[in-house]
């Protein structure tokens, strides 16, 4: 006797992706996923703020996105101080990497968004297209994750 098994169509599944038809997918970054979670909850909200951001400058419009482009970089800078301030107070050891990258990845948005606020969208939309996810994913499951474990080994 044969037993066959259907596997639930992926059309069906909201979180499925069409890579194939291009440039209709506004999600630059999967919504807020758990594995994102580094059990901080100042570093958490921000992150999910992040996110958030960066998921609306994926299908704004020029206007839109010259506006939202400046509010991420205010963001990230309040995020990156946050950090900063985080790392201070509990002496984390690897704090002069992880700042150097805040800044690093700071000047890079601020010298980007200087180009797009003159109205110069497309380095812009590359940027947030291209490199920001990548980079958000790398340094959440990296730097931030180092610094959660240590936040909250030292908290107890
Ligand atoms: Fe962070
Ligand atoms: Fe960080």
């Amino acid at each position: 006797m044969n037993i066959q098994v259907t596997l639930a169509a992926n059309s069906e599944n909201p979180l499925s992706i069409d890579v194939g038809s291009g440039i209709s997918v506004a999600t630059l970054i999967e919504s807020f996923e758990e594995r994102y979670l580094l059990g901080v909850s100042a570093m958490d909200e921000t992150h999910r703020e992040f996110v958030e951001l960066v998921n609306r400058l994926g299908s704004a419009e020029k206007a839109a996105f010259i506006a939202l482009f400046d509010e991420l970089v205010r963001h990230t800078e309040q995020h990156f101080e946050n950090e900063n301030e985080l790392m201070r107070e509990t002496a984390f050891p690897a704090i002069r990497e992880h700042t150097d990258e805040h800044q690093r990845v700071l000047g890079e948005l601020k010298r980007i968004g200087n180009k797009v606020a003159t109205g110069s969208t497309a380095v812009g939309r590359a940027y947030v297209r291209e490199q920001l996810p990548s980079w958000f994913n790398l340094h959440a499951i990296t730097m931030d994750s180092a610094l959660a474990a240590h936040i909250r080994k030292t908290a107890v």
